[in-house]
């Protein structure tokens, strides 16, 4: 097992990602001693991994609630359904929100934890290898708006996150691929030789194989930790991790949330920033090329011509990144480096739009 930590002064919590990590009780006992609980779960995810998780959990007072499965129900609906089961249940501040899913079911349980009774511990247990890597760490949560994508949220960090490898395995194929985005992500905003580890190893990762799995997630998280730990609230670094994501954004919400899935999208994100990185003389044409093999040797999509530059321009103007009326934009001054930039033409900005996303 590996054991990570967030440094975030009294607000610090440990990751600790392996195998068989869900049914271990006398860890669940360390990361989460509170008596009354309430699971917040799919039902895709709680027919598979539940059980495991109610044995480690042993005898406390669980409560489980299952929300919808979909993007399209990460909404204020979703939200009040999980308030009514805990005041059914009648959990008071001393009990803990369990979130056991991929990024949907953290993002909204995590919310709920933020806001329930002025904010109560949750424990987040990512189940999507997309959720390991990104949205179980770092305290972010919240939930969709018609306008755009996370607009209602809050920063509530966990008590603990449990990335159990082992559930990686019932993941679809393509759930699994668009996970290696954000994995991928990490390597170029951060790291070069984890890209090129990521180069040599995409056939294991995709084979689900463990180790390489658990290598994939370990370095994914120290990276986010690190950054996450010098700027919990986004105030400067902290929009790195966001590399792809004004563009994948755009797509989703043009999309209306359903026919793509995040890291699809953010997939198509990272070329888009590679590619404006190139034309504003950073990236070199192989260095985007290399991005967009990596990408495709994954399966993953490289562009959505069915967007439209225009219409998602209009999206990225509700960009939370914007800022006196620019949106700023996270792009690559090399591979394995990036930076948080609003001084970019505006011309090729359009021209990356449209060349990647239609007229
Ligand atoms: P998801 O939560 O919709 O899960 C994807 C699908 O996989 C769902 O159908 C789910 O039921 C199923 N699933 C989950 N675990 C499974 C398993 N082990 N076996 C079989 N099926 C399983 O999607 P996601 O990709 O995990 O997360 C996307 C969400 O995360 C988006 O809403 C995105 O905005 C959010 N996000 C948040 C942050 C953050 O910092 N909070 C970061 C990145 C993404
Ligand atoms: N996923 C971006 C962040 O957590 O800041």
């Amino acid at each position: 097992m590996q054991h990570l930590s967030i440094d975030l002064g009294t607000r610090s919590y440990p990751i600790l990602i392996g195998a068989g990590l869900l049914a271990d009780r006398a860890l669940l006992e360390r990361l989460l001693p509170q008596r009354n609980l309430l699971v917040v779960t799919n039902a895709t995810v709680a027919k598979l991994h539940l059980q495991a998780l109610l044995r480690g959990l042993g005898e406390r007072n669980v409560a489980t609630h299952s929300i919808p499965d979909g993007e399209q129900f990460k909404n204020l609906d979703t939200l009040n359904a999980i308030f009514d089961a805990l005041v059914r249940a009648r959990l008071h501040r001393d009990a803990a929100i369990v979130a056991l899913g991929g990024g949907v079911v953290g993002d909204v349980a995590g919310f709920a934890a933020a806001i329930y009774q002025r904010g109560i511990a949750h424990l987040q247990v990512p189940t999507t290898l997309l959720a390991q890597v990104d949205s179980a760490v770092g305290g972010k949560t919240g939930v969709n708006h018609r306008a755009g994508k996370n607009l209602i949220g809050a920063f509530h960090q966990p008590c603990g996150v449990l990335a159990d490898i082992t559930t990686l395995r019932t993941l679809p194929e393509r759930e699994l691929r668009a996970g290696l985005a954000e994995v991928i992500k990490y390597g170029l905003l951060a790291d070069v030789r984890f890209l090129e580890w990521l180069e040599g190893s995409l056939e294991r990762l995709l084979a689900c194989e463990e180790a390489a799995l658990e290598f994939a997630v370990q370095r994914s998280c120290e990276i986010k930790a690190r950054i996450v730990a010098t700027d919990e609230r986004e105030q400067g670094q902290r929009a790195l991790l966001n590399l792809g994501h004004t563009f994948g954004h755009a797509i989703e919400s043009a999309t209306g949330y359903h026919d793509w899935l995040h890291g699809e999208a953010v997939s198509v994100g990272l070329l888009m920033a590679a590619r404006l990185s190139a034309r504003l003389g950073w990236l070199g044409d192989a260095d985007v090329e290399r991005v967009r093999a990596l990408l495709q040797r994954a399966s993953l999509p490289t562009s959505a011509p069915q967007v439209g530059a225009a219409r998602a321009l209009e999206f990225m103007a509700m960009d939370k990144k914007v800022q006196d009326g620019k949106v700023r934009l996270i792009l690559l001054p090399r591979l394995g480096e990036a930076r948080v930039s609003s001084d970019y033409d505006a011309g090729k900005l359009r021209a990356t739009l449209q060349e990647f996303l239609g007229p």
